[in-house]
């Protein structure tokens, strides 16, 4: 009783906990940065406060795929020199996007009073949002993987290709093996037809469960979509640009599956980077 009591108290002094997703693949070049801005775009749509946090540091990053020019990103909050408001851009759609930093490659290099920083600004967004997206890296990266070994949510992210799923399995494999709890998600992008994209989960989600005891839940497929690589062109989110597109559609559908989503034991900012530093082997700064 006394826990339960505590707890709720908890829980109240913190305030609402957004919902932390990672988005990841095995593979580069699968698509994580097109899904999570739309997706982002998406939520946005049906409800949800999202903002998302740019830590692919890649070259098609989710500014270049919005058009967007930032002056500051997270290296200046990590710094001191800006706040996590300062540094926070209205993107299209109502999506807020927060620029990364190539500082942010090597968060275990950063520092705990820089560390601190990034968290204390996290820790007041999330009173503002409802879901925080993390675009990471692909592959075993050490980041990537701490990032979605410590998110509430995992949104793996492969296409029908042979490699693309090994390596996606692969991923899964390594932060399953780092004792995740995280509710795990896939998505099959660029798909030639619905009953691909089903197949593949099917393939996957057995050797998931078979080989490591774990369950994956299929959020869905996105078609291979012209208006994809057209609105990428563009500087445009595909959901905005082409509203009718297959792709949008798709994704429209699987923001409505995840907010159906119930998600226990959300640990908010302070719970994710509590396990970003255990899981980089760092001490915890607060
Ligand atoms: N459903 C789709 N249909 C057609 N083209 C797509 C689709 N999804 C992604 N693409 C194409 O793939 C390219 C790469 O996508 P994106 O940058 O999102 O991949 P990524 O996984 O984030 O890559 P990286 O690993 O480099 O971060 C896009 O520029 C787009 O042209
Ligand atoms: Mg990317």
């Amino acid at each position: 009783m006394v826990d339960q009591a505590d707890n709720l108290r908890r829980a109240v002094e913190e305030g609402p906990r957004a919902r932390i997703l990672a988005v990841t693949s095995g593979k580069g070049g699968v698509g994580k940065t097109c899904v999570s801005v739309n997706l982002g775009i998406a939520l946005v749509a049906q409800g949800a406060r999202t903002i998302l946090l740019d830590a692919d540091l890649g070259l098609a990053n989710v500014e270049v795929l919005l058009g967007l020019n930032s002056l500051y990103d997270l290296q200046h909050v990590i710094e001191g020199r800006k706040s996590m408001d300062d540094i926070l851009i209205d993107g299209p759609g109502g999506l807020r996007v927060i620029p990364g930093s190539s500082g942010m490659a090597h968060v275990a290099d950063i520092g705990p009073v820089g560390r601190q920083r990034v968290q204390d600004g996290l820790s007041d967004l999330q009173c503002r949002a409802d879901v925080i997206i993390i675009d990471t890296m692909a592959g075993i990266g050490q980041n990537a993987v701490a990032f979605c070994a410590s998110a509430d949510e995992v949104l793996f992210v492969t296409t029908p290709e042979p490699s693309s799923i090994v390596n996606v399995y692969a991923t899964i494999k390594t932060i399953h093996q780092m004792g995740s709890r995280a509710k795990f998600y896939l998505l099959i992008n660029s798909v030639l037809s619905e009953e691909q994209a089903r197949a593949v989960n099917a393939k996957l989600s057995r050797a998931i469960r078979e080989y490591l005891g774990r369950e994956v839940h299929y959020l869905g497929y996105v078609s291979r979509d012209p208006h994809v690589s057209r609105a990428v062109m563009q500087s445009r989110p595909f959901t905005l640009q082409f509203p009718n597109a297959s792709a949008t559609r798709n994704i429209e559908d699987i923001a409505a599956r995840l907010l159906n989503q119930q998600v226990d034991g959300r640990g908010g900012i302070q719970g994710f980077f509590r396990r970003v530093a255990q899981n980089l082997g760092l001490a915890h700064t607060g």
